[in-house]
């Protein structure tokens, strides 16, 4: 442990230099970060004006007289769907815009032209349903493209969208749906999910007996599966189609419209809106997309293989690419369906050049062998990408070895739901990367790491990521939250960013992420709060009170483990810890599903009656539990300790 409370990580020394046949190629050359350094102002506003087709090119810069509330270049206007689509028309409708492939193994090939008309189609079809600029539409959606054309119809028309996870329950559309008072919600009769659905429609309509805003329910055909339809609020999305033009008037948006509202979990159960707005973050999608993915759109087949539910998929699968005029690979299912070698087989179809995926995923293909990645053919790839959580230096290597047969540059890029686009990462062709760190902020980024009061810590120590300058694609604020957006963000460390995240700083000044240091756990890639599950638990009339903690697992990264004591009248049971945990993906969703519960009769707390969730976390994590006299009930830790011990000699 350092004087700051963090934690560093072992030495890593094995040091990857760009390769000259990359580098000569490459988008980005050196001179970009004394680009960024000397006027980061002036470099954005150059990508903002070179990048992105403005309907009225901006004069504003960055206004910071209202900090922590920015703006970036607020008198200008645009349309993110035209700079996404219609731009590309002209020159290269015939290009292919998504490779798709579903889970049961059928595809389809969208090119920029096909896409553009069932954008403007259902575009026309929101506005024949009421929905006008403005007014929020929520998208709960399966991996078909549908889902991208229904985002960049709200683009279009200047309607916010708000999408959902498709792995989220009917309660999280709830809060979802109520915080912003959506007045659609798009959906889909059923996503496929190995091989079996997930009754998408079903939660919406369990959802909308508690959503009095929504004045239509959009539904799109994906798995045919039996589903109600209400007369009046319901409406199949081929029918909404089915007579309207391919042509929609793109509305004209302010650069500091918002453009989408995603929910992210925070340290308390309430989920936090994320407000991303228009010109600042397409320009960050577009840079961040060409410059760290080197992405050469006449050549390069890309694949991000996240989900479009998490900010990953946002600005990686549909906005970065499409903007870039690029060719993307989108994938309905999940890598082990119905063979662990999906992913591969995909990759040497369809020639796949560039693959972005996260470490959890990576862990999950060294466990299942290299013989399933060998048995396909992977020499298309050049880049590879990780992100969502700290790639462990042995996972890397696999990734470098097995994956990119150790020719292709590895990007392990840090950014969040909140700074909308890549912060930190290397730039392929110039970065020399080491297997585990992010490496620097990218150009026009200024990251530092911090001790608890503020200051900057020598290069070789850790401390507290912050970052020290605004950026196009920040968040702008919470939704219906100013408040939180100040004190979660910018009150932690004055006049800086505080991102959550523990990091260190080595001697050669590259970043190490070191994960969460506030309530949020990471499990698989996926920010899911303590706070949320705890009240999950305690709305069970069996819980009286439970404690939550992340504890580290091989597999994804973080697991849940719960610590639950019950009411007078329950007795624990194998039976109740299955359904506790049921209990929790029927409130949150299954990704929230605690790996473990341990009962007991108390929570340790602190004299104030603080739960000590430090300790929890060393208990789970089977580490020595330290000093424990300032504790209240010190002598239930070893009752805790020792059903701990024998849960994991049942693992
Ligand atoms: C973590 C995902 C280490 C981090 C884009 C951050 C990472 C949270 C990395 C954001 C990385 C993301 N190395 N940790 N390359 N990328 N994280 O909002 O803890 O779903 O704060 O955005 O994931 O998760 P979010």
């Amino acid at each position: 442990m350092t004087d700051s409370g963090i934690e560093s990580l072992l030495q890593e020394d094995r040091l990857f230099p760009p390769s000259d046949e990359f580098a000569a190629q490459a988008n980005a050359q050196a001179k970009v970060y004394d680009e960024g350094d000397d006027d980061f102002v002036a470099y954005w506003t150059r990508q903002a004006l070179e990048r992105i087709t403005w309907f009225k090119e901006p004069t504003e810069t960055l206004d910071d007289s209202n900090a922590p509330f920015f703006k970036w270049w607020a008198d200008g206007e645009l349309n993110i769907a035209y700079n996404c689509l219609d731009r590309h028309l002209e020159t290269g409708g015939d290009k292919v815009a998504y490779h798709w492939i579903g889970e049961p193994g059928d595809t389809r090939t969208i090119t920029y032209q096909q896409l553009s008309d069932d954008v403007n189609r259902f575009a026309n079809g929101l506005r024949s349903l009421g929905v006008e600029k403005g007014d929020k539409v929520a998208i709960y959606m399966g991996m078909v493209p549908e889902l991208a054309v229904a985002m960049l119809a709200c683009a279009r028309i200047g309607a916010p969208h708000s999408v959902i996870f498709g792995g989220f329950s009917a309660e999280s559309i709830i809060d979802r749906v109520v915080d912003q008072d959506a007045k659609v919600l798009i959906t889909c009769d059923g996503a496929w999910r190995r091989g079996s659905t997930i009754p998408l429609k079903d939660n919406c309509d369990t959802a909308m007996e508690s959503t009095p805003s929504i004045e239509h329910c959009i539904v799109y055909e994906r798995t045919k599966q039996d589903i109600s339809m209400t007369e009046g609020r319901d409406v199949w999305w081929h029918d909404l189609v089915a007579d309207q033009s391919t042509n929609c008037e793109p509305e004209v948006m302010g650069a500091e419209d918002l453009l989408y509202i995603l929910y992210t979990s925070g340290t308390t159960a309430k989920p936090k809106g994320i407000m991303h707005t228009t010109g600042g973050y397409i320009t960050g999608a577009v840079t961040t997309h060409s410059l760290v993915f080197d992405i050469k759109p006449e050549t390069d087949v890309y694949w991000c293989a996240a989900d479009i539910g998490w900010v990953t998929g946002h600005t990686y699968i549909v906005y970065g690419p499409l903007a870039n005029h690029t060719t993307s690979v989108m994938y309905e299912g999940t890598p082990d369906y119905p063979e662990k070698d999906r992913l591969w087989s995909i990759v040497e179809e369809y020639g796949v050049t560039i693959l972005y995926t996260a470490p959890t995923a990576i862990r999950a293909f060294m466990k299942w062998g290299a013989e399933y990645p060998k048995s396909r053919d992977l020499s298309s790839l050049r880049l590879l990408g990780s992100v969502g959580e700290p790639i462990n230096p042995e996972a890397w290597m696999w990734y470098h070895e097995h994956i990119g047969s150790s020719n292709c540059p590895i990007v392990d890029t840090w950014w969040q739901t909140e700074t909308g686009s890549i912060m930190i990462s290397p730039l392929p062709g110039v970065t020399t990367t080491k297997p585990g760190s992010a490496t620097k902020a990218i150009p026009g980024i200024a990251a530092e790491v911090v001790d608890k009061a503020g200051v900057p810590v020598p290069l070789g120590s850790g401390g507290f990521l912050t970052i020290t300058k605004p950026w196009p694609a920040m968040l702008r604020s919470i939704y219906g939250d100013d408040d939180r957006y100040i004190s979660t963000y910018w009150s932690e460390y004055e006049g800086r960013y505080f991102a959550g995240d523990g990091a260190k700083i080595d001697e050669d000044g590259y970043l190490w992420i070191l994960g969460r240091v506030d309530d949020v756990m990471n499990i698989s890639g996926h920010r899911i709060s303590t706070m949320e599950v705890e009240s999950a638990l305690v709305s069970h009339p069996a819980v009286a009170e439970s404690a939550v903690v992340g504890a580290a697992d091989s597999l994804t990264g973080q697991a849940i483990v719960a610590f639950v004591t019950l009411r007078r009248g329950f007795e624990d049971s194998d039976d109740l810890n299955d359904e506790l945990r049921k209990h929790v993906a029927i409130k949150i969703g299954a990704i929230a599903r605690p790996k473990s519960i341990i009962f007991t009769p108390d929570l340790p707390k602190t004299r104030s009656g603080k739960i000590m969730r430090r300790l929890l976390r060393d208990i789970s994590e089977n580490r020595s539990l330290g000093d424990i006299t300032t504790l209240a009930n010190a002598e239930i830790v070893s009752a805790i300790a020792s059903q701990a011990e024998a849960l994991r000699s049942e693992d």
